[in-house]
Formats: structure tokens, C-alpha cells, sequence
């Protein structure tokens, strides 16, 4: 059986990653590839469980959030998607561990050193085949995440800090431009979704030879 692809889709606050996960799992099953989406923090329930106290706790140091985090991605690669790539499923997630990068990094100040530190210990053998990265202004995806209506911890976070991850994802893109493909999430929908329905036709085709 050959190992399906793992895809992430990163990126700011209200860009569009929920939005397009549902498009990208509509593209692969309508071209007979079986899907599993999912979501970080969470997609396991003791990740879901340390995700509702990851965004409702307000007083956890950088240091705590960034564990806590790891405590369930650990959880979410071992048990569910390392099993599920190795039925050849496609495992399509909501955010993995470049947000650590930007979030815990950028946004909170910890160094990155540290976090390539836990990624190699605890989740190394699942690095992305590929991440579509939704880049837009700051004010863009708070007006889009205001519009929709529900605000978590992270989107009240200072324009400053979002500002912060978004510089912190750019510099993953820049040093893994092969893995990771820039979107330019400010375009209308339609023209969004173009640009990975033509990055992911490429993906499917060199996965099938
Ligand atoms: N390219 C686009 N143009 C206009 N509106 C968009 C676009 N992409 C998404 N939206 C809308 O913006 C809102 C936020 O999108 P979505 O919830 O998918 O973002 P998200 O990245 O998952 O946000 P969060 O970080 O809060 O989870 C939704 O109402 C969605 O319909
Ligand atoms: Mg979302």
C-alpha cells in the first residue's frame, strides 16, 4: 500500500484555512483519494481536550503553551495520522507544526531552536508533504474573523503580535519553498482556490506514478 500525502494548511487568523480544507477534501475525493481532515491544536480527544484549555486560559506562559501544544500533536501524529498515511490516506490538517513556529515563536518570542528541538524529538517521520500557506495582511483576516463572528484568545491577540506571525511564517515559506506554497489569501475566493486546485492536480499526479 503506498503511504497517502500529508497536507497542512497554515497561516494567520480568518485567512481562509477552514474555508479551503473543505475545498481541498472535496478535490482529492472527487478524484477517488480517501481523506481525512483534521485540526491542530486537537484532532485526537486528549489534543481537543488540552485545545479548549490552550484557548481559554488566559495567564499560560509562552513556555506552558508551547508543551501543551506538543502534549497533543504527539498524540495527534502517533494515533491518528501516521495510522491513517499508512492505510494510503490523504490527512489534510488545519494548521500543524509551522503555527508552532509562528505562534509560539514569532508571535510569543520563544526560540526556534527550541521548537526544532521538540519537533525532531516528537514528530519527526511526519513532516508535511506539502503546506499551502495563506498570507494576508493582518487587517484582512481580523476583518474577515470579525465578520464571521466567533473571536478565540488568539485572534483578540494585538495587531503587533499577528503582525509577528505573519513575518515568522513568511520566513518558513522562505526557507521551504519546495514544501510550502504561498498563497496570496487577500484575492477573491475563486482565484484562491485556482491556485491550489493547479498546486495540488501536480501533487495527485506525481503521487499516483
Ligand atoms: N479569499 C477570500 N475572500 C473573501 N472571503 C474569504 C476568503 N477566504 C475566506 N473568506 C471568508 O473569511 C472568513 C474566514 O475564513 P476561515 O474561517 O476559513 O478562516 P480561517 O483561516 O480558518 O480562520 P481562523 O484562523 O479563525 O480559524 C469566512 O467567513 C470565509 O468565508
Ligand atoms: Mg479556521
Amino acid at each position: 500500500m503506498k503511504r497517502g500525502c500529508f497536507l497542512t494548511l497554515e497561516g494567520g487568523e480568518g485567512v481562509g484555512k477552514t474555508t479551503n480544507l473543505a475545498f481541498i477534501d472535496d478535490f482529492l475525493r472527487r478524484r477517488g483519494i480517501e481523506v481525512v481532515v483534521t485540526r491542530e491544536p486537537g484532532g485526537v480527544p486528549v489534543a481537543e481536550k488540552l485545545r479548549e484549555l490552550i484557548l481559554d486560559e488566559t495567564g499560560l506562559l509562552p513556555e506552558a503553551e508551547l508543551l501543551l501544544i506538543f502534549a497533543g500533536r504527539v498524540h495527534h501524529v502517533r494515533d491518528k495520522i501516521l495510522p491513517a498515511l499508512e492505510r494510503g490516506q490523504w490527512v489534510v490538517s488545519d494548521r500543524f507544526v509551522d503555527a508552532s513556529y509562528a505562534y509560539q515563536g514569532g508571535g510569543r518570542g520563544l526560540s526556534w531552536r527550541r521548537i526544532e528541538y521538540l519537533e525532531d524529538w516528537l514528530v519527526a517521520g511526519c513532516r508535511p508533504d506539502l503546506t499551502f500557506l495563506f498570507d494576508a495582511p493582518v487587517e484582512i483576516g481580523l476583518g474577515r474573523a470579525r465578520a464571521r463572528g466567533d473571536i478565540n484568545r488568539f485572534e483578540e491577540e494585538t495587531v503587533a503580535f499577528l503582525e509577528r506571525v505573519r513575518q515568522a511564517y513568511l520566513e518558513r515559506w522562505r526557507r521551504e519553498p519546495g514544501r510550502i506554497c504561498r498563497i496570496d489569501a487577500s484575492r477573491p475566493l475563486a482565484e484562491v482556490q485556482e491556485a491550489i486546485a493547479a498546486r495540488l492536480s501536480r501533487l495527485v499526479e506525481t503521487w499516483r506514478k
